[in-house]
């Protein structure tokens, strides 16, 4: 409650960053997001033409707020790393201050500080292949877009952020156990995200008494996860093989969200921490 929250991947309303939205916002959270240039526009018009409004629905039955959504290409951190054609390019164009500290200036002058970041978000430009058929240029582009983005983010909003703040991301169990298909370096980029949560746990720790986890979620039809291409073999299968044999709700990740960047976590950091139906646990499902 009176908190104010940065999420950095939401362009629809099938993901889990607007289902962790949801959930900030029915705590009391406000909220402001951070939607990918490609995205911008066709997010802000669906947004606008009441598209999402059913999905927009908190549990007291009023509509989540958004109070402003900020365009973000996160695998920029200042004006001068962006190429020319990404410049020239007409969907970046139309949009302006969208690198990692030009967004986080702008926070800062719209609203001073924020309490809660949240990163969810991921690129592997080369996903669908195995990491023996990966070039370096798609390995590299995985780690920059999906872990070196949560270090970005943090280091740009930590100087903006309450003491007591928390920030999460959302990793997958394929940084950990061989889960083939998720390729292109994807695995790797999650394994850094998972080492990294520990490390700037530590390091934001110490600076800013901000606390730093990561959410190892089950799968979700997602429009990324769409991408991968087998989404609905790995549903299937964490349904028939996990503890709790029911569909992930995308609202389970955001509830744990939610308790994750509250007090009632105030001594969580630096922890991988699962929603995934049990999955991870299991040795051999019978
Ligand atoms: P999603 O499609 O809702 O979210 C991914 C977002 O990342 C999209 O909004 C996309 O526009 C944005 N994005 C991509 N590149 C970007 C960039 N350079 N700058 C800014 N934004 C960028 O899909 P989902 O699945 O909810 O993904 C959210 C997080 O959850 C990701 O980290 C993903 O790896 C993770 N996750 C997803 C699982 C799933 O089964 N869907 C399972 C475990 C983790």
């Amino acid at each position: 409650t009176g908190k104010r929250a940065f999420i950095a991947g939401v362009a629809d309303d099938n993901g889990y960053g607007w289902a962790i939205a949801k959930a900030l916002a029915a705590a009391g959270a406000e909220i402001l997001v951070g939607t990918w240039v490609p995205a911008l526009n066709i997010f802000e018009t669906s947004l606008r033409r009441g598209k999402f409004d059913e999905s927009r629905k908190l549990p007291d039955g009023s509509l989540m707020e958004i109070a402003k959504v900020y365009p973000l290409d996160a695998v920029y951190d200042i004006p001068e790393d962006v190429p020319e054609d990404v410049k020239a390019n007409k969907r970046y164009a139309g949009a302006s201050n969208w690198t990692v500290k030009e967004v986080a200036e702008t926070v800062k002058n719209d609203f001073g500080s924020i309490d809660i970041l949240v990163h969810s978000l991921a690129n592997g430009p080369e996903v669908t292949k195995p990491l023996l058929e990966t070039s370096r240029r798609g390995y590299l582009a995985a780690i920059s877009a999906s872990s070196y983005s949560f270090v970005s983010l943090l280091q740009h909003f930590l100087p903006i952020m309450n003491p007591g703040g928390a920030s999460i991301s959302l990793t997958y169990i394929a940084s950990e156990r061989i889960i083939p298909g998720y390729g292109g370096g994807m695995s790797s980029a999650k394994a850094a995200l998972e080492s990294d949560t520990r490390v700037l746990a530590y390091e934001a720790g110490r600076k800013g008494k901000i606390r730093v986890n990561t959410i190892s979620a089950g799968p979700l039809g997602s429009r990324a996860a769409k991408a991968i291409g087998f989404i609905e073999k790995m549903i299937e299968y964490s349904y028939v093989n996990a503890p709790l044999q029911k569909e992930l709700l995308a609202d389970e990740v955001g509830n744990t969200a939610a308790f994750l960047v509250s007090p009632l976590a105030s001594a969580v950091t630096g922890s991988t921490i699962y929603v995934d139906n049990g999955l991870n646990t299991m040795g051999l499902a019978l």
